[in-house]
């Protein structure tokens, strides 16, 4: 007789630093029977997975894939036949520019049973744990979280009319976000700020305004992953 489907639990590992996972994000990780991870979820979480339990890493960065999502996907599937307890760990929150959404959907119309577990996403961890808020009580008011890259390379960069406006994924395509914050109307002199590999020792902050930051990226050697937020909220702590 065939076993009974597992259940996946999408799991939101957190920015970097392996303390920011939830704590029912944790117990799934230490219930788990198999993990699939990619790189940015911190592998010093891995040291709570049993050792009895399989893990595969699925590696996906920016530029690496080492498996396609037609394979996670798969993946997914046969081991939930397999194990009572499968983890899809994914860096930060699991659907937030990740493809999280993606695969819940795939397991839940192939009639696997999933949980979704939030994380903290960088795109929030970033500024706060260098202590910019991206909202303030009655002064900036709202915030959008956006791409700084496309799949279409041609495509426009978003620059909506927020006060405070957070780009994932904008290292290499910092010009294009530049082009699309002046088209925007924004003042050249608007301060925005780079964070490198947040929550982790390694990270960096580079402040700028959206006049030189492209000249920061290049001077300072600034790499992926890195969380851009441009917007007066960048300055606040300074200020006040
Ligand atoms: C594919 S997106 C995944 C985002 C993830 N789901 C999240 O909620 O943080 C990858 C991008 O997230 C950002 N990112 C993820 N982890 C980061 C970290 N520790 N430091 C800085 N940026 C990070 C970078 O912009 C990176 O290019």
């Amino acid at each position: 007789m065939m076993r009974k489907k597992g259940r996946v639990y999408i799991v939101g590992a957190g920015p970097g630093d392996p303390e920011l996972i939830s704590v029912k994000g944790l117990k799934a990780l230490k219930r788990a029977d198999c993990v699939l991870y990619d790189f940015l979820s911190s592998p010093l979480l891995l040291k709570h997975v049993k050792k009895s339990a399989k893990k595969i890493c699925v590696g996906k960065s920016d530029r690496i894939h080492l498996k396609e999502q037609d394979e996670i996907n798969r993946l997914l599937y046969n081991n939930s036949l397999k194990f009572k307890h499968v983890v899809r760990l994914k860096g930060g929150d699991p659907f937030i520019f990740s493809r999280g959404a993606e695969e819940a959907r795939f397991l839940l119309e192939s009639g696997v049973d999933i949980e979704v577990i939030p994380g903290i996403t960088s795109a929030i961890a970033g500024p706060e744990s260098f202590g910019i808020p991206l909202t303030v009580k009655d002064k900036v008011q709202s915030v959008a979280i956006l791409t700084g890259r496309k799949r279409d390379p041609s495509a426009d960069i978003d620059a909506p009319d927020c006060e405070t406006l957070v780009y994932l994924m904008a290292v290499a395509n910092i010009a294009n976000v530049v082009k699309a914050l002046v088209k925007s109307g924004r003042p050249a002199s608007t301060p925005c700020a780079f964070m490198e590999k947040v929550t982790t020792p390694e990270a960096r902050i580079t402040k700028a305004t959206i006049e030189t930051i492209a000249d920061e990226v290049k001077r300072r050697r600034i790499k992926s992953p890195a969380v851009l937020v441009v917007g007066e909220a960048v300055n606040y702590f300074r200020e006040s």
